[in-house]
């Protein structure tokens, strides 16, 4: 903690021994479905970059706009001299928002993304040169330790995005019960949660007219193509995105234009006409919804933020 602020890199590996399995395993279920994780290679980033800045997509604009006003609490309600650890950085545009006042004993940006946190560490340090850095590739839908620890420093953790909502309420369950139990009692938790709304608004932030959401879901068979030496050919299949408002989500889908067969790894997959691959699930939450399910995982409400139209929420939890 005392030497001079730099980058660490830690790679713990996350995707390389996962894709293939859990593609297989994916497209062998019924209904097939991928997890949302590996979208995310250098160029799914970059696509999810051109989503955010699109105008249909009010999650990006409306939860910075929430930090921007209420940054101040936020800051007191993380504590300053935290290791402050960041789920699914991205780009780490957001953390900035709160870096300007906020000052961590060390940041831990954790992606699953290699060559994106790289660079996105990288622009980090160059305009927070004070800051000390450990970034780090690993998968937190899986059992994973924090490769840098510190002993007496207290830790403190951000999640925007809402990125716990790609998640099957119980899942998103035991992921968080996971974060409380590596940031220990006390600890602070921020957190970005898209809330539920009409419908409309909903399907137009997942069906842009440019065509980027669906450029980044049909980006994952282009990735599978590429690292598993698969054969799908893209054109056969288009981006299908709609509001189940039964289970409070939005659902992906890729979903096959004709019959046909794809070939992965030696092993063959039928599609019928209109079967669709299920890529993206993301639940949205009233405030009492989250706050119930983090009250299961171990957490304590605190604080909530939402913006006047009731778009987004920012929670603040406290580790029990
Ligand atoms: C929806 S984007 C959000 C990015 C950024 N936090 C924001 O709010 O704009 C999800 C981010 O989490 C990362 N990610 C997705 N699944 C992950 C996983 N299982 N483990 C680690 N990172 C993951 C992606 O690479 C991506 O950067």
């Amino acid at each position: 903690m005392n030497s001079l602020p730099t980058i660490h890199f830690y790679d713990l590996h996350p995707s390389f021994a996962n894709i293939k399995e859990e593609v297989l395993s994916g497209l062998s279920a019924q209904p097939k479905a991928i997890p949302p994780k590996f979208f995310y290679d250098e160029y799914g980033s970059q696509l999810f970059d051109q989503i955010t800045e699109l105008e249909e997509y009010y999650p990006t604009r409306t939860e910075i706009a929430i930090l921007k006003e209420h940054g101040d609490e936020m800051v007191d309600l993380l504590g300053n001299d935290a290791l402050l650890i960041e789920l699914g950085s991205g780009s780490s545009k957001k953390i900035r928002v709160l870096l300007d006042a906020l000052k961590p004993a060390a940041y831990m940006p954790i992606d699953i993304s290699k060559a994106h946190l790289l660079k996105s560490a990288q622009t980090l340090f160059n305009d927070y040169p004070h800051l000390d850095i450990h970034a780090t590739c690993a998968d937190y839908s899986d059992h994973f330790h924090l490769p840098y620890n510190p002993e007496n420093v207290p830790k403190a953790a951000f999640f925007p995005g809402s990125s716990i909502g790609n998640f099957e309420p119980n899942q998103a369950q035991a992921l968080l019960t996971r974060v409380a139990e590596f940031l220990g009692s006390n600890s602070t938790l921020l957190i970005g949660v898209d809330m539920k709304k009409c419908s409309q608004r909903l399907n137009s932030a997942y069906n842009d007219a440019k065509g980027v959401t669906a450029a980044f879901n049909l980006n994952l068979l282009t990735r599978i193509n590429q690292e598993l030496e698969a054969n799908f050919e893209i054109s056969h299949f288009k981006h299908h995105a709609f509001y189940n408002e039964k289970l409070g989500r939005i659902e992906m889908h890729l979903m096959s234009c004709i019959p046909h067969e794809v070939q992965i790894d030696g092993q063959i997959f039928s599609f019928e006409k209109n079967e669709s691959i299920h890529t993206e699930s993301s639940y949205k939450y009233a405030i009492d919804e989250f706050q119930t399910l983090a009250q299961t995982a171990g957490f304590e409400p605190i604080r909530v933020w939402t913006d006047k139209e009731k778009l987004f929420s920012v929670h603040c939890l406290q580790v029990r």
